[in-house]
């Protein structure tokens, strides 16, 4: 199996990118979650480090899967996608780049304008992108949250489309993108 895509398949890199990636999210979702639910402590305090800690090492990765999906061809469609899902599907897809920088970008700007220094991984502080503002910090939540609705409605759709490729056009879109195949079937470029 190659590292790089080719115009069939998405290579062992991109494929590693977007399943480590997925599982990050969801991980930054319920950190996200119980560090603003959990009550005043030590340990609230701790997931908000790790929130941050690695949100932004996931801002890091999604900066370098965006390079390497520029770097490398881009699969045809699948086999069984229908012309007008095209344009669809490529706007969900971009619309799933822009959350993905938006939602840790909002959050570092929460961080920077609640003047609160974090060292990542106990050892670089974190600079600041933004004005230390309780107004702004108020909005930037409120940003990060609509965000985050934003996403999970993003990823239903995401999730129901591949489901609805595997299971009812029962074509190549689901498989391809999993691990264990080494070679993709005929996608089209009709
Ligand atoms: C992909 C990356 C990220 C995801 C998916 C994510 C997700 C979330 C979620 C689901 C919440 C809970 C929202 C709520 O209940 O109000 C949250 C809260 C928060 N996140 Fe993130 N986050 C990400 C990155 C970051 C980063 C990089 C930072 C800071 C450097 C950050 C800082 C915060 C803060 C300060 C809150 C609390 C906001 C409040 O009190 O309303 N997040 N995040
Ligand atoms: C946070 C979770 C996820 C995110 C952010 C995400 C994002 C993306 C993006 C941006 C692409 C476009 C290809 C690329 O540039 O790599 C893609 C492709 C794909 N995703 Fe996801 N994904 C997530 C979870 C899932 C899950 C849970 C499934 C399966 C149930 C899935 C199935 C697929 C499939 C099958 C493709 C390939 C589509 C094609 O070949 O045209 N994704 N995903």
């Amino acid at each position: 199996m190659s590292l790089r895509n080719s115009d069939q398949s998405w290579g062992t890199v991109a494929k590693t990118l977007h399943w480590f990636i997925a599982v990050m999210i969801l991980g930054m979702f319920v950190l996200g979650w119980a560090a603003v639910n959990y009550p005043m402590s030590p340990l609230k305090l701790r997931l908000f480090i790790w929130h941050k800690t690695l949100g932004i090492s996931l801002l890091a990765l999604v900066l370098f899967r965006i390079a390497w999906r520029l770097a490398n061809p881009t699969p045809v469609p699948p086999s069984g996608m229908r012309r007008w899902e095209r344009p669809l599907a490529r706007a969900s897809h971009v619309l799933l780049y822009v959350v993905m920088l938006a939602m840790p970008l909002s959050g570092w700007v929460i961080h920077s304008a609640a003047n609160f220094p974090l060292k990542l991984y106990g050892l670089v502080l974190l600079p600041s992108i933004a004005p230390a503002d309780k107004a702004l910090q108020t909005q930037a939540e409120l940003v990060h949250l609509t965000l985050f609705w934003i996403f999970v409605a993003l990823l239903l759709l995401h999730v129901g489309a591949a489901l609805h490729h595997h299971f009812v056009y029962r074509d190549d879109t689901l498989t391809r993108m999993l691990p264990a195949r080494s070679k993709a079937a005929g996608g089209t470029r009709a």
